[in-house]
């Protein structure tokens, strides 16, 4: 019989046999790990519908967010003033046009102010793996927002690297204690220069300045990779980065190293 026949006949459900796949499949690897005949006719492999979307999406933000009403568009690289910031997420799922809640990356979209002085990246010779071809660190324009000096864009994964809540950007407030220069293990000049609040994780206080860019090793996998530097514990290190392109006007992210991402 066939299996289409026999999926009429028991009145089974394509999601019965998404979850009999699922079994099968992972029964069949036991079995064939371990050298078994089953003798069993499993299922039709499951045919995915949808797609992984490359580009940045907004997200929505459990309090009221100048991007909210922007939740499922692309991000578009001029969309932010300086120091602007949203949520978004890269690699997310979308199956007929919606996204997937808690599928792909979620992240944090930056806009720093575009200069030189206190910013920094690593140098090619420091980088711990190479970039997808035409990405970068970040985005970077001189020509969009000129009169303000241009438009200079960081990305990064938004799971904080001590124990995996969600960092924001200028989302608290009311900050708690604990926040003031004195406080800091470092100077970071987002706030010391220009007077912004670094990345902030309300979970236990820990913060990370997007203008350091810096490389760290991830205690997981021993895995070198770049991110936003820790500026305020309890976070051993950097949060890490997602390297970005434009495509048109959309703000697209690239994987240079899976590991850079894999803690939580
Ligand atoms: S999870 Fe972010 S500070 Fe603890």
């Amino acid at each position: 019989m066939s299996w289409e026949k026999e999926e009429q006949e028991k009145g089974m459900t394509r999601r019965d046999w998404v979850k009999i796949g699922i079994a099968a499949a992972a029964v069949g690897s036991v079995a064939g790990i371990g050298g078994l005949v089953t003798g069993q006719i499993l299922p039709p492999p499951y045919k995915f519908n949808g797609e992984i979307r490359e580009t940045i999406q907004y997200t929505k933000f459990p309090t009221p967010q100048w991007w909210n009403t922007k939740a499922g568009q692309s991000v578009k690289v001029s969309d932010f003033q300086e120091w602007q910031g949203a949520t978004g997420v890269w690699r997310g799922l979308y199956q007929n046009g919606t996204y997937v809640p808690g599928t792909g990356f979620p992240c944090l979209v930056i806009r720093i102010k575009r200069e030189d002085q206190y910013f920094s990246v690593p140098t090619p010779e420091q980088m711990p793996a190479a970039l997808p071809k035409d990405f970068n660190l970040v985005f970077d324009d001189p020509t969009i927002d000129a009169a303000n000096g241009g438009t200079r864009i960081v990305v990064l994964f938004d799971r904080c690297v001590h124990l995996c809540c969600y960092p924001g950007w200028h989302v608290v407030d009311n900050p708690p204690p604990g926040r003031g220069y004195q406080d800091y293990g470092a100077d970071p000049p987002t706030f010391v220069q220009f007077g912004q609040d670094p990345v902030y994780c309300v979970c236990h206080g820990s913060q990370y300045d997007p203008m350091l860019l810096v490389v760290n090793v991830n205690d997981k996998n021993g895995t070198s990779y770049v991110g936003a530097r820790r500026v305020h514990g309890p976070a051993p290190r950097a949060l890490p980065v997602i390297p970005v392109k434009a495509q048109g006007e959309n703000l697209v992210g690239g994987m240079a190293e899976p590991a850079w991402y894999v803690y939580c």
